[in-house]
This record gives C-alpha cells, structure tokens and sequence, in this order.
C-alpha cells in the first residue's frame, strides 16, 4: 500500500542568498523525496522563506524598503536557486502568510489554554537611540573571560566563551553604536520545563523511540539531564516592538519571536498547498495520523525541532514528527567556507559560472549518510569523480551504442538478453539500492551504482560493438549488443533518477519511454521498440570552471589583520621547523583521523605499459569491493609476487587521473625519501587483519 508521507527541508531566512552549505540540505531531501514519489508513495515536500525577526527588518530598512518588499523579492531569488537545482518543492511559501499566522495563533491558545504560557519581566539590553530591545547578536563588546574586543553578546569567536549580553565588557549597540541600556519588559515563554513537558520529551527523543539519529538522541540525553534532575529550561517566545513578526493574541506591541513561528511555517506551507490541490490538512496533522512525516535538518538547530516543536504540537493536540532527520555541515577543500577564499559559494554563481546542478547532485549524494558527520567538498574530486562516473561510467554507455542503433537499424531495439549477468545485477541490486536510498544511505547507493556501471561497461568492452560494425556479417551481434548496452543503461539511469532527475528526462526523451519509476527496474525495452536520436546528456567538468567559480566568490576585500594573521603565524611556524628538522609540524588527532587508512589485500597487479615506475593494483578493500591504483613501486617490486599480499592503504584520498587511468588512493610504502638507501619498502599488517580493516 502506498505510503501518505510529508517532507520538509529547514526554511531559509528571506535576507540571504542560497549557498552550496543550505543546498547540500534541499538536494539530500529532493533525492529521498524523488525516490518516494519513484517508489509509489504520495509524497509532499514543502519549504517557505523564514522571513520573521529584527535581521531582516533591519536589512529592509538598511535598504530602504518594506519587510514586505524584501521578502516579495528574495523569495523569487530563492525560488529560481532552488529550482535552477532542480529541488522540486511541492510547495515553496513563506511565513509571513494568512495560514502559517492561522497555524501559530491556533498552537499558541491551545497552548495557553493547556496552562503552558506564562508571562515574566525580564532585564534586556535596549537601543536608547535605535528605540528597540536588542538581540545577543546585536550587542557587541569585550569578551569578560579572554578580553578580545567586539565580541558578539553570545559567545566569544576567539576563546570559544559562553555568556550572557550583560556580561560583556564595554557594550555596544552593533546597529547605532550606542551604549545599550538595561531596561525591563515583559515576555511570553512556552513552559519547556513544566513536567508534562519534561515527560512528554524523554520519551518522545528517546533511543528506543527511533525519531532521532541515535547521535541525536545522545545530545537529547545531556539537554534533558537525568530522570529527577531535569534541566529544560522555559522558552522566551515573544519580542517588543518594533519587530517583523506576527503580533500575538491578547499583548498588544508583543510579537512571536520569530523560531516561533518558523516551525509552524512547515504547517503553514503545507496548509497552503492543501488549499490549492484540495488534500485535507487534518489526515496529516491530526494526533493519530496514518500519515508520516519528516524533517531534514541542519544539526545545528536540532534543538528547535526536537524539543520545543514537538512539545509544542503534542500539547497543542498534534501529531509529532515521525522522525527528524540531522545532516552535518558543509566544509569546502576542508575547511569552513570563506569569502576571503571564494568558497562561500553562492547558489546563483554556481549556475551563473556554467557548472551543471546535476553535477553537485551527484557529488553531494556521493558523500552523504544518515549519519550528522560534516561533509566536504573537494574541488578537485568534484571533478575527478564527476567525470569519472556520470561521464566516464554512466553516459558513456549510451554514447557508445546509440548511433549504431539510429543509423543501422532504424533506431529498433533486438530484444534485451534477460540473462545477461550485468543486466541481473542490476535488477537483483535494486531492492537493496532502494533500501539505501530509503535510509539516506546515498553514498553507499552511489557507491552500488557505480559498480554495476562498472560491470555493464565491461560487457560493452568485451562485445566491442565499433569493432563488430566494422565487419561485415555480424549485424545481429552488433544489434543486440547495441539494445542490451542501451537497456543496462536505462536500468541505471532509474536508479540514478532521485539523484539526476534532468538527465533522467532527456533519457526518457531518446529511449522514447514514459517516466520512469521504480518498478520498471523489473522490466526491459521490448524488441521492435523505437528510441529517438541520442543527444549528448551530459559534457565533462571542466577544471577552468571550478577556478572561474572561486575568482567569482572572492570578496575583493583587503583582508583585515585578524584574517590575515592565524594564516601567516601557521606558514611561519612550518617554515621554522622544516628549516631544522626533517619531522612535520604537529597535526592532532581530529587531522590524522581524517585519512581513512585500510588493510587491503592486493587481488591483482600488473605494469603498466609505457609506465617506467608504475604498478597497477587492484585491492580488495572488503565489502566486496575493489579499488585500482597505481603505485609508483616498480622498482622494487615484481608485480606478480605481489598478488595475495595485504598492506595498508589511503582509502580516502581523492581519485587522481593519471596518465594511465584514474588511481582511487595509495598504498603505504617507507622509503628514506632521498634515496641514500635504495628502496621501497610496502607495509605489511601482522597475520590475521582482514580487508577493510580501519588501521588508526
Ligand atoms: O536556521 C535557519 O536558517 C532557520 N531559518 C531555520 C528555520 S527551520 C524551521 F524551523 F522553520
Ligand atoms: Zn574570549
């Protein structure tokens, strides 16, 4: 039976522009969307603006315009990023709506009602000159622990300190300059710590209720401390004027703040859609729904969303989220993106530089899990694997027998061969690859993929079709070779389809097939089917692209001394110790944890011809799995003693093309690097380590 399933992506502020760290979110969710609706389920997936709050009415102001003329203006940039990525909201909306105000004031009185609303003076830093209640980011000053100067009221960005606004040294208003005032007023909270709450929460975040990623769970643990010691604290949900927000009922000059209503824009959004195509909201949101939903999430705002939306919308008389779904951040050429360096990549530059979206599809479901572990992406492996799979392994097999097709059998396909083995892999592979894919498993789906791409370009490699149309009488080889290449490549390109759903309709349009789904990995194109001309489906990366890409994010800003600094004392102190020693500078833990060293066991070797130092290696890597490199050991090692031995390899290190090939990590070998003892010496692990081993 089908599946009634609501999907969310976190709604991004309506006062900045969409970067490749807020897509790595909308793609993962497009993907398991995509897949849902491939599968057979009905399945939503809403978003909106998140346009509340004191940033974006300063932004406006700072403009010269409305609230409302800003967010009227960057919800059509938004829409046209996410849509340039082919993220297909059902329905893309904002808070600042008739139905998400509806949603907050109906969840705010039950509340109320139920006792969970309660009101409290309280001391905030205010704006004498700007008139208005400062927010922690908002005041600036010196931080009380290390005394670095204009810190944020939060925490300080050079010694990692928490603390209060009031406890800065020398505040200052960052919006007038102002000395701030300390002035009381009073504020709303949701009772986070009322016991209902407190109850209500341990179970609901719970390992063994399975809403959250255990990872999740474990932080949920130290917020909610141990059972008779509880340590939620209440919710301050209102602001003063002057705010952008919705007033709320009863307090007059009050407003939500605004990750109040944010969570609500979820309903809201979804509220709207339910307007406009007749679906009845209540089967989703009443408490016993059949229905599921979910909610991608950066980890950092884990705690809205597993704490004080579900408490909310249990004791609004809801249903909770089934499960919440966290992801890690986005790190580029590993480290945080920066202006200065042109990484903080737009979404638009991406697109405005020439780089297809379906290439960063790819990649990005090339890294992801189901865990929160943070993901990054390497420029240059960007380009090697892009071109390596999509190019080298997946269009490649279409591009090599489409022609023959059109031009020597008047674009009729020979019936498929069923038993092929490359064909029955896929079909056997494709429940487990749904499983993958079901579980936000991408990267091991794509991992999947590839090698049955890998198979199926064996099978084009050992029929040679450009060598049987050479020869005279082999036309019926060369037909079914031609149809069983083109229906291994169908059967790929649905399993692709969450990832690339652009590709996958232009391969819709040359096979001449109605769109995909799921259950047509069950069958094959029929004999006497007819396919249109084969148009090429997807160029190469080009590296000038990628370096165009960094030129147009570099902020031309000189950069200030702190920026500037950390980076000179580091190249300086590298300097020193090489000058007098042949040892690298320390790296810690977290840096060497970073390189994934494996036992692998070498399954075969062989020299590389016209490669004077080069070895070609195939390990095993466990799992199942191979990995090709070329390990420049010639000189030391007859490649055939090699075959069954074990050593440790780089298993992470970025595929590299090479002359030869692409080499997808190294072995570990010593040498004295200067070659005064003549050579290499491959690392071996003791008896009994098996492939796939992690060495730390
Ligand atoms: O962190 C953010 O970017 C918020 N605008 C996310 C809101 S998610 C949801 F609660 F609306
Ligand atoms: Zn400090």
């Amino acid at each position: 039976m089908s599946r009634k399933i609501l999907v969310t992506s976190a709604l991004p502020y309506a006062n900045g522009a969409i970067h490749l760290g807020h897509l790595v979110e909308y793609i993962q969710t497009d993907i398991w969307v995509r897949y849902q609706k491939m599968a057979g389920n009905e399945c939503w997936y809403v978003c909106a603006d998140d346009t509340h709050g004191t940033p974006i009415m300063l932004r406006a102001e700072k403009e010269g315009i409305t609230p409302e003329q800003l967010i009227a203006r960057v919800h059509g940039e938004h829409s046209r990023d996410f849509a340039g990525f082919n993220v297909g909201f059902d329905n893309y909306y904002s808070t600042h709506s008739d139905e998400t105000r509806a949603c907050a004031d109906d969840i705010y009185l039950k509340l109320r009602a139920a006792g969970l609303i309660e009101t409290r003076t309280i001391e905030q830093y205010y704006d004498p000159l700007k008139q208005l209640f400062l927010p922690d980011r908002f005041i600036k000053g010196e931080c009380p622990k290390c005394g670095a100067k204009d810190q944020y009221g939060d925490n300080c960005e050079s010694c990692g300190a928490a603390y209060a606004p009031t406890d800065l040294k020398d505040p200052y208003s960052a919006i007038s300059g102002a000395k701030p005032e300390l002035r009381t007023s009073e504020h709303y909270f949701f009772k986070l710590s009322d016991p209902r709450c407190e109850a209500f929460l341990r179970q609901y975040t719970s390992r063994e209720n399975g809403v959250l990623q255990n990872e999740a769970a474990n932080k949920m643990q130290e917020w909610l401390g141990t059972p008779g010691d509880n340590k939620l604290t209440d919710w301050d949900i209102s602001r003063d004027a002057p705010y952008f927000g919705f007033e709320i009922p009863d307090a007059p000059g009050k407003y939500y703040y605004v990750w109040l209503d944010a969570p609500i824009g979820y309903m809201g959004s979804f509220r709207n859609l339910c307007g406009k195509n007749g679906l009845d909201f209540d089967e989703y949101f009443k408490p016993d729904s059949k229905t599921e939903l979910y909610h991608f999430i950066g980890k950092d705002i884990l705690y809205f969303h597993a704490l004080f939306w579900p408490a909310e919308l249990q004791h609004a008389g809801y249903r909770t989220p089934t499960k919440i779904f966290a992801h890690g951040f986005l790190t580029v050429d590993g480290a945080k993106m920066s202006k200065s360096r042109g990484t903080f990549i737009t979404a638009q530059s991406y697109l405005d530089t020439g780089l297809n979206p379906e290439w960063l599809r790819y990649y990005y479901a090339a890294k992801l899990s189901a865990s929160m572990e943070d993901i990054d992406l390497n420029l240059e492996d960007f380009c090697a694997r892009v071109n390596s799979d999509l190019v080298g392994k997946y269009v490649n097999i279409a591009s090599r027998s489409a022609g023959f097709i059109a031009k020597r059998f008047n674009g009729q396909l020979a019936p498929a061969a069923a038993e092929l083995p490359a064909i029955k892999a896929i079909q056997d592979a494709a429940g487990r690859i749904a499983d993958l894919y079901e579980t936000r498993e991408f990267a091991k789906a794509m991992r999947e993929i590839m090698l049955l791409a890998d198979a199926a370009n064996q099978y084009v490699d050992s029929v040679r079709p450009w060598e049987l149309a050479k020869k005279e009488g082999m036309e019926v080889e060369l037909h079914a070779a031609c149809s069983n290449a083109l229906n291994l490549f169908r059967l790929l390109s649905i399993l692709l389809k969450p990832v690339l759903p652009m590709v996958a309709a232009q391969v819709e349009k040359f096979l001449n097939i109605a769109p995909l789904i799921w259950a047509d990995t069950g069958s094959l194109l029929a004999a006497g089917h007819v396919i249109n001309t084969y148009e090429h489906l997807m160029t190469r990366v080009d590296p000038k692209l990628i370096v165009n890409l960094v030129e147009a994010n570099k902020e031309s800003l000189a950069p200030t001394p702190e920026a500037i600094s950390p980076q000179r004392h580091a190249e300086h102190q590298q300097h020193e110790v090489k000058a007098e020693s042949t040892w690298e500078p320390f790296c810690d833990i977290n840096d060497f944890m970073k390189v994934d060293l494996r036992i692998v066991r070498i399954a075969n070797a062989e020299h590389v011809e016209g490669a004077d130092k080069l070895v070609r290696l195939t390990l095993d890597v466990g799992n199942n799995e191979t990995r090709n490199i070329f390990a420049g050991i010639k000189s030391a090692y007859d490649p055939a003693l090699l075959i069954g031995r074990m050593t440790v390899m780089v298993a992470n290190l970025a595929p590299r093309k090479m002359k030869f090939g692409i080499s997808e990590g190294m072995v570990l070998a010593a040498s004295d690097g200067e070659g005064k003892t003549p050579g290499i010496f491959l690392l071996s692990p003791d008896t009994g380590a098996q492939p796939g081993m992690r060495v730390k």
